[in-house]
């Protein structure tokens, strides 16, 4: 039985963005290479939707986060940090490693921030940047980034956004909306493998980066710049290789499907979960408001555990889904739609979700979510399955 992976990331592989990834190892610092990174840099900001440069890093998400914090600020710069759950707490923790004061505003886990919460605060107190997560992975909560944009406004603040688990799936017009760093992995909705880590920075985030005085080394994105400006465009430490072979390969097929193509598709694959669920007589954790396209927290059915809902789920049915995380911990599991999922995969989930739930003696309509899902899909994905 082949697997299926449902996870909010790592997210699927596919095949030619695999294969590509097995090339022959290279020389880093080579003309062909080269061409890999300026093409994968390229396609990249044609995503963040950007005219500044594209800064790649060799490491996870959470890496790259540290990137934003450490070459825009201060020790001591007033920075609030607006969190909807576990990796906006994250974005907040590493801001007051290196010295930032932080003001920690935590909304109801659940629920997204709301833009004049953003407004109220920034309103009281001058800030030197506000941190917030896009897409909140652990609750499956979908900021909506372009009115906390518009909140923050023409003040001063610089807007950190954390778009590890929504850019490429979710619209994020980092220009247009006047985001100053934005950061995001290549395990997520790139389809690609782990090890790639890209952000991108205003001119006022350049500016800032100027007198920045965090400590910072790896991380320093004027190093990598002017790497990539040389004449043989490169990284100035070694680079996660192959990652960029399925980079190029993974950006080719998202060219051709189509940007507006690919947020469209999971928009619809998130509606199709979260009708399944509710069919299967289960509740997502976000209210309807704030429900990610990316990711659905599911609460567990009384008496049910994760760990035999999520094994069950895998063991029978092949189909694997994360538990829940942080204080959702043993309260939720999450069901990834992110990347190279297609309609067919959820239908798949949703029968190994009702089968599973009968097993476990929950009183459900086993076929319940799968009729939901494919009524969200309508005909096409019907004859998929
Ligand atoms: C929104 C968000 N931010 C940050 C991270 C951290 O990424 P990593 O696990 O690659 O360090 C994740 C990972 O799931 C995420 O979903």
């Amino acid at each position: 039985m082949d697997e299926l992976l449902l996870i909010p990331g790592p997210t699927p592989v596919p095949a030619p963005v695999r294969e590509a990834g097995s090339r022959p190892m290279t020389n880093h610092r080579s003309e062909a290479f080269a061409r890999v990174l300026r093409t994968v840099l390229e396609g990249v900001r044609e995503l963040y939707r950007t005219r500044q440069p594209v800064i790649p890093y060799a490491s996870s998400g959470t890496g790259v986060l540290e990137a934003a914090v450490v070459n825009t600020l201060s020790p001591g710069d007033r920075v609030l940090t607006l969190s909807c759950g576990a990796f906006g707490n994250r974005f907040s923790r590493i801001a007051r490693a290196y010295g930032a004061e932080v003001t920690h505003v935590e909304v109801e886990w659940g629920t997204g921030v709301p833009p004049e919460l953003l407004e109220e605060h920034l309103k009281k107190a001058d800030y030197r940047a506000v941190l917030v997560t896009h897409n909140e992975t652990s609750t499956g909560v979908q900021n909506d980034l372009s009115a906390l944009a518009g909140a923050r406004g023409d003040r001063p603040a610089l807007l950190l956004v954390d778009a590890v688990s929504s850019l490429g799936a979710i619209p994020l017009e980092m220009d247009a909306w006047g985001l100053d760093v934005v950061v995001t992995a290549s395990q997520k909705a790139l389809g690609c493998p782990p090890g790639v880590s890209f952000l991108a920075a205003s001119e006022r985030a350049w500016e800032a980066h100027r007198t920045a005085r965090m400590p910072r080394y790896y991380w320093d994105m004027g190093m990598v710049q002017d790497a990539l400006r040389q004449p043989l465009t490169q990284t100035p430490f070694t680079p996660a290789v192959s990652v960029f072979y399925s980079l190029e390969a993974s950006l080719e097929l998202i060219r051709q499907e189509g940007y507006e193509a690919v947020w469209e598709r999971h928009r619809l694959l998130s509606e199709a979960v979260r009708a399944g669920v509710r069919a299967l007589g289960l509740r997502p954790v976000a209210d309807e408001r704030w429900a990610s396209w990316t990711v659905t927290a599911v609460w567990l059915p009384e008496g049910v555990s994760a760990e035999a809902l999520v094994g069950r789920v895998r063991e029978r049915y092949g189909v694997v889904l994360a538990g829940g995380q942080g204080r959702l911990e043993g309260r939720a599991f999450r069901i990834g739609h992110l990347g190279y999922v297609r309609p067919q995969d959820i239908l798949r989930c949703m029968e190994a979700l009702g089968a599973v739930l009968r097993e476990l003696g929950v009183a459900v309509e086993p076929q319940a979510g799968l009729e939901a899902a494919r009524r969200v899909f309508g005909a096409r994905a019907a004859q998929a399955v």
